[in-house]
């Protein structure tokens, strides 16, 4: 049967924590938890448009100030959820640019890489101690169909290069880090045997924010003629991130999105991914320099590593497809 918000089950006591829930898919998610019952934080970058966000959004919500260009405003972020809760049933890290004005962020990462990939890191790091022993809990991180023309190689240098602020491989590079993320922190949170799990969704395509960036003159027209043929509205785009924050079947290391048009569009359905996103080692580096550029260390025992993911996408710790 195909699965609708209809079987999101009650919420009701949960908190829930979105970012940029000020407008697109992370209103829309916000949106469709707080409906269902569950207190929802919105951490947004201005605190006028979160609580614009929360007027529209109705039920029991707060807004927290959250600019993931700066790694101090996520751990000032991170300390005020803490002071303000014992604990966390859902993390949704949605947040996220695509050719933004500025080139680096406040800590002199490039852009793409530092709001989507590292700013989430350091959050999820920073909570996770609300989450980890909470029956239930479930970080979902938001990908891209985009992830698949993100190179791997990352490194500290390319990490700092400012040069791909227009760069669709800087975007999509940052979108294969948030699969390689959600993968192995949910490897580690297995290994751990911690109560939370980690998945990903991605929205297929929607006509949001997120396309008002500046994209390089060539790809206008595609953009253009994509939006229109093969988008789908923010309500719709948010059903991948909603099944992943509440379907009880799926397990950790799940991977959702749109069933139709290569996946542009359509109900939330088990998404495949790229060879790139399952790269065992890949994974592992780049937990390690995330920890190193963020000074955000988890508080894991150390983990084994597997020797590699099946080419099927089936991930080894639990299951889910690739
Ligand atoms: N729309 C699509 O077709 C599409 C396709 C694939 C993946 N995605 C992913 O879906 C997620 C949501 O994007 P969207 O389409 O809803 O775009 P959007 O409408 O532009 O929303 C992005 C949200 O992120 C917030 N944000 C931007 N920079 C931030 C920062 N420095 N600190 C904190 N929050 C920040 C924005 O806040 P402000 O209100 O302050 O700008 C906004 O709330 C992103 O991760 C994106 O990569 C979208």
């Amino acid at each position: 049967m195909t699965w609708s918000p209809a079987r999101i089950p009650d919420q009701t006591g949960r908190i829930a924590l979105v970012t940029g829930a000020s407008g697109g898919i992370g209103l829309e998610t916000a949106r469709g938890l707080a409906a269902r019952g569950a207190h929802v934080v919105l951490a947004c970058r201005s605190i006028r448009r979160g609580r614009a966000a929360a007027e529209r959004i109705g039920g029991s919500t707060e807004v927290v100030r959250l600019d993931l260009t700066s790694l101090d405003s996520v751990r000032r972020a991170a300390a005020q959820v803490r002071d303000r809760h014992d604990r966390l049933d859902l993390l949704v890290n949605n947040a996220g640019v695509m050719f933004p004005p500025a080139s680096r962020t406040e800590d002199g990462f490039e852009i793409h890489f530092g709001v989507n990939h590292l700013g989430p890191f350091a959050l999820t790091g920073l909570l996770l101690g609300l989450m980890t022993e909470v029956p239930g809990s479930r970080v979902v991180t938001v990908a891209s169909l985009a992830h698949r023309v993100g190179l791997g190689g990352f490194d500290a240098d390319r990490a700092r290069c400012a040069a791909g602020r227009r760069s669709v491989r800087a975007y999509g590079r940052s979108k294969l880090a948030n699969l390689l993320f959600a993968r192995e922190l949910q490897h580690r949170l297995a290994s751990a045997g911690a109560a939370a799990v980690s998945l990903a969704a991605h929205p297929g395509l929607s006509p949001t924010g997120l396309w008002h960036g500046d994209a390089p003159a060539g790809l206008r027209p595609v953009v253009a003629a994509g939006l229109r043929w093969l988008a789908q509205p923010p309500q719709q785009a948010a059903l991948p991130s909603l099944r992943a924050a509440t379907d009880p079947d799926l397990p950790g290391g799940a991977y959702l999105g749109p069933s139709g048009l290569f996946g542009s569009r359509g109900a939330p359905v088990p998404a495949r991914s790229s060879r790139a996103s399952r790269d065992v080692a890949a994974r592992a580096r780049l937990w390690r320099l995330s920890e190193e550029l963020t000074g955000v260390r988890y508080d894991f025992p150390p983990v084994s590593v597997p020797a590699a993911e099946p080419a099927t996408g089936v991930c080894p710790v639990t299951g889910a497809r690739g």
